[in-house]
């Protein structure tokens, strides 16, 4: 394909560390940094401002017929703007983050997020983040990985950033709160979060963040060169 790069396709459910992985594996390879979680959540900060009812299909259907988000790399990270207006600090919120696998539930929503992702992916040179991008957004993508850890490690590594920003929760109840979520990503009507058949499967329980980057820039790199 383009000598400007492979579509790299990054999936795996919440706390495995894909953000932190996918931001650092573009990085390295000098490509663009996809996260399109941040698209779906800044697509929630509009429905949040318009007061807009995630359950009601047609409204989301009439804001997402000119809708625009941009993610912009920074050296601070990456930007988000929906509709020109910067919601990198907003899409993080709690009212967002609970909103948000509402508003992603939405036929009408996923439609334009699809159009935008594969827009963004076209040229290759990517690496595009989220639940469904081996399976859905770019079925042909040259390289999968479908980034896993435990539930329990996933859980413990939320319990400890938690703790870090001075929030006390308990470690049991985080733990079964992953669990809670993993189930209704995986059994939800649109786009549910389901391994490719062909990606690789990197399951990060027991390795730091440096083991499971070399590993995927290093196969990445191979296949590159094999383009
Ligand atoms: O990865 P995240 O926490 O930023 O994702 C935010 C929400 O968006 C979460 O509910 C899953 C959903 N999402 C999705 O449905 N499809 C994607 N490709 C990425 C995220």
């Amino acid at each position: 394909t383009s000598a400007r790069g492979l579509v790299v396709a990054i999936d795996g459910p919440a706390g495995a560390g894909k953000s932190t992985i996918s931001t650092r594996l573009a990085e390295n390879l000098g490509y663009l940094y996809v996260d399109t979680g941040a698209m779906y959540r800044a697509v929630a900060c509009l429905v949040a401002q318009r007061r807009l009812n995630p359950d009601d299909e047609e409204s989301l259907k009439k804001l997402c017929s000119d809708v625009r988000i941009d993610l912009v790399a920074t050296a601070a990270g990456l930007k988000v703007y929906a509709m020109g207006e910067d919601v990198t600090q907003q899409i993080r919120t709690p009212e967002i983050s609970k909103l948000t696998p509402l508003v992603a539930a939405s036929p009408a929503v996923r439609a334009a997020m699809l159009l935008l992702q594969r827009q963004l992916g076209a040229s290759g040179g990517v690496v595009l983040e989220g639940r469904d991008i081996g399976t859905v957004v770019f079925p042909e993508a040259q390289v999968k990985f479908f980034l896993s850890a435990s539930a329990e490690e996933r859980g413990r590594r939320r319990y400890t950033e938690l703790q870090q920003k001075g929030i006390n929760v308990d470690l049991h109840e985080t733990i079964a709160a992953v669990r809670e979520r993993d189930q209704a990503d995986m059994n939800r009507t649109q786009a549910p979060l389901k391994q490719a058949a062909d990606a690789v499967v990197v399951d990060s329980t027991r390795m730091t963040i440096d083991e499971v980057l070399v590993l995927m820039e290093d196969l990445v790199r191979a296949r590159e060169k094999n383009q």
